[in-house]
């Protein structure tokens, strides 16, 4: 009871923004720093330089691990986390099942195997969703987790100069939006300068994601897909989020659950990590290696 309670205090005190990004990805599996044997999730394509909450989550571990080690792992640190960020942001509460265990196995191949990119075509983002066992519901319910935070300029540059390799920019991209973005992100350099994703309420978890992609002002390709493209059966969902914010919540509601549920390590099964960043064996083998060279 101690362990959920300073787990509930630490994550509502978090940024919402780093923290729910961290969900990208296969929840359950992570590991966020690089061995000679393990290549980390932080750094697979879909998330390279977009852990900007590393940090914060592994001083929640700290604090864990220092009051009741061993017990809350960090795939639990993660689910709570990010429904307080919604909630913090003004976005609809859930109740967080906890119980799951770390993965031993995540690694950056499965990472970038799983991951959709930004550049991802409609029909690649359902195929990723679906091999995972969601449906085009939840993919359009979950992508409006960018109705906050922020991308880099390197995530849809290619939108605002040779889309496709066409030498011009995206048709479907709003032209005063294209004109200031590309201020923000000229054709060279800057390609970690950041921008925010939701172009009307920035900072707030609402519908606006949706009425932004109505207009043209999705900021990933991935996002304005699922408007844009011809004969999609996800642009009557978008139409229906946006004209109906209650709906938005229910669907991300039920869909981040379901996410948060698929294949959940439980039991004996995986481990309780003791750093976020490594699988427990690493720590061990690590600790040994430098143990060996001191000697
Ligand atoms: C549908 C497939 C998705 C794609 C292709 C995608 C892609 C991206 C990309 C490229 C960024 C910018 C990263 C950066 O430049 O640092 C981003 C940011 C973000 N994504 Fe996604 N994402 C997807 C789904 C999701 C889901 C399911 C969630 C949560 C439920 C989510 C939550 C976020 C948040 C909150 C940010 C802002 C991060 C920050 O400000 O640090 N995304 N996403």
């Amino acid at each position: 009871m101690l362990c959920r309670l300073i787990l509930e205090l630490a994550a509502a005190s978090l940024d919402f923004i780093s923290t729910i990004a961290l969900l990208m990805g296969v929840m359950d599996q992570f590991c966020w720093t690089n061995t000679d044997t393990i290549l980390s999730e932080k750094e697979a394509l879909g998330n390279n330089n977009s852990a900007r909450g590393y940090d914060v989550v592994g001083n929640i571990k700290s604090a864990l691990e220092n009051a009741c080690p061993g017990i809350v792992s960090c795939a639990d640190i993660l689910a709570v986390a990010s429904k307080e960020s919604v909630s913090l942001a003004g976005g609809p509460e859930w109740d967080v099942p906890l119980g799951r265990r770390d993965s031993l196995t995540a690694n950056r191949t499965l990472a970038n195997e799983n991951l959709p990119g930004p550049q991802s075509t409609l029909e690649i983002l359902k195929f990723r969703f679906s091999v995972v066992g969601l449906d085009t519901n939840d993919l359009v319910a979950l992508s409006g987790a960018h109705t906050f935070g922020r991308a880099q300029c390197r995530t849809f540059k290619d939108r605002l100069y040779d889309f496709n390799s066409t030498g011009v920019p995206d048709e479907t991209l709003n032209t005063t939006l294209l004109s200031t973005l590309r201020t923000i992100c000229p054709q060279t350099g800057n390609d970690s300068t950041i921008t925010n994703l939701d172009q009307t309420t920035p900072d707030e978890f609402d519908n606006a994601y949706y009425s932004n992609l109505q207009v043209e002002k999705g900021l990933l390709q991935s996002d304005q897909v699922l408007f844009s493209t011809p004969d999609a059966d996800t642009a009557p969902i978008v139409n229906n989020f946006s004209n109906n914010q209650d709906a938005f919540f229910d669907s991300f509601v039920t869909s981040m659950i379901r996410m948060g549920n698929l294949s959940p390590l439980t039991g004996t099964a995986g481990e309780i990590r003791l750093n976020c960043s490594l699988v427990n064996s690493d720590i061990l083998r690590l600790k040994s290696d430098s143990l060996v060279s001191s000697i």
